[in-house]
């Protein structure tokens, strides 16, 4: 398949040296704004003994000190905005598991800044104006929505603002009105094609040519498993709302070789999530962002807690690809001493013939122990022997690739709990 990237945005085709030299200066910019305008960070860098001059070279901000999630929670819910509340524009939530939401806000530069990349992403996707594009990520607080929806306006597409939820409903906008483009997380695509079937639709014969997913890890072997099922191109977007929302990193269509990091705008640092120091490119560890033009709510040094690894960029020459990530380090189960992602689990079932690409995992107790579950559904067609056969499967490729026990329940078609949005894959049921 050909596909054209032109025409790129300037930032796209910058030297490596010229987009160094804009982010240093935009960098010098950011550390004044927020030093200025934010107690917080006022306090933080005194205590840490630097001053936003002390920023001469990019390899200064390691000088500076980090911000996380509890500072935000800390600071709820104006308290890290650098600019008079009535300048801002717009505020996005993010739940969080316990206690208090993270509110983000943006001022009108900000939401330009924020469409523009999305567009930009889109135009990497594959996406072009004039296509239409179905966007079933949730509308509202959750910054999948419309940050999604400005961007493809942004870009010159009509859009389909179809949010989460009421599924039938989904397969037949995406029948009647086909749409060249879609925008959902990878495990609610599933929870559609399933849809799709249901209703007696073959999906590789809709409209789609291009799935923009992401919002939460996804796996190559699930790529090839929606690209085949639905005859499109699928490629990663990522982001998260502290740090602006979906459009910070997105893979390019043409290579589909991890996500190129909008570095004219998000400076990223890998660094040991244990001892903090920063690691070299290629090297894997947990992503940290400084954002380099954002105004109401300026980030230095944000720990993302995802976990990943920088390379070269590639179809973007300057800008720094991230690999896929593999999750975040508080999805990391630990299990009777061995670290264990959901996302590894995703990798073996779907190699296994007899199986649905639909999987949750069940922590519980046993005799004092932690125990683990791997519950997947079975393919319609499936009988007791393939059943069978795939479990044994699971659990021997469990124990020799990742080096731990587990149990496998294979599961009857249509069982298990579908996605509507971001897949819960963990089930905690230890301290029920
Ligand atoms: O999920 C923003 C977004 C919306 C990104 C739509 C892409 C598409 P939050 O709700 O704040 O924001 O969650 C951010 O989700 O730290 C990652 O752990 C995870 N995540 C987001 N994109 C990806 C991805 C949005 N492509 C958190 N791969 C992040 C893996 C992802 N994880």
């Amino acid at each position: 398949m050909t596909h054209t990237t032109e025409p790129l945005d300037t930032a796209e085709r910058l030297s490596i040296d010229e987009l160094r030299h804009l982010q240093l200066e935009r960098l010098q910019w950011t550390l004044r704004h927020a030093y200025d305008n934010v107690p917080f960070y006022r306090d933080k860098f005194t205590a840490a003994g630097v001053h936003p001059d002390d920023c001469r070279t990019l390899d200064d901000l390691a000088k500076f000190p980090f911000t996380t999630k509890q500072d935000l929670r800390d600071n709820y819910p104006f308290g890290m905005f650098a600019v008079p509340r009535e300048q801002v524009r717009r505020l996005h939530a993010s739940s969080g598991t316990t206690g208090k939401p993270t509110v983000v806000g943006y001022t009108e530069a900000d939401l330009d800044n924020w469409s523009m990349l999305v567009a930009r992403s889109i135009r990497a996707a594959g996406g072009r104006p004039g296509d239409l594009v179905h966007v079933a990520y949730g509308y509202g607080l959750f910054t999948g929505g419309l940050g999604a929806h400005y961007g493809a306006e942004k870009l010159g597409c009509t859009v389909v603002p179809a949010s989460g939820g009421m599924t039938a409903r989904q397969v037949q906008l995406i029948t009647d009105l086909r749409p060249g483009v879609i925008m959902v997380t990878p495990s609610y695509l599933l929870t559609l094609l399933d849809e799709f079937e249901r209703q007696g639709i073959d999906p590789r014969s809709s409209s789609l040519r291009v799935g923009i997913l992401g919002a939460e890890p996804w796996t190559e072997q699930m790529r090839s498993e929606i690209e085949e099922r639905l005859a499109i191109d699928a490629v990663d977007i990522y982001g998260l709302s502290e740090v602006m929302g979906p459009g910070v990193a997105q893979e390019c269509v043409e290579t589909k070789d991890g996500l190129h990091v909008w570095e004219d705008h998000f400076l990223p640092e890998i660094i040991d999530p244990f001892d903090e120091s920063v690691l070299a490119d290629g090297e894997h560890g947990e992503l940290v962002f400084t954002s380099l033009t954002k105004q109401a709510l300026p980030l230095i040094r944000y720990r993302t807690r995802d976990l990943t690894r920088l390379r070269p960029g590639t179809a973007r020459p300057a800008h720094r690809r991230m690999e896929k990530v593999t999750g975040r380090s508080d999805d990391m189960i630990i299990l009777r001493g061995v670290n264990l992602f959901p996302t590894q689990i995703e990798e073996i079932v779907l190699r296994i013939p007899g199986l649905s690409p639909h999987f949750q995992l069940e922590l519980s107790k046993q005799d004092r122990l932690d125990k683990l579950t791997v519950h997947v559904e079975a393919d319609p067609g499936a009988g007791p022997e393939v059943r069978a056969a795939a479990a044994a499967e699971i659990r021997a490729r469990v124990r020799d690739g990742i080096g731990v026990g587990v149990d496998v329940a294979v599961e009857d078609p249509d069982t298990l709990e579908r996605s509507m949005g971001k897949m819960r894959r963990v089930i905690d049921r230890r301290h029920s």
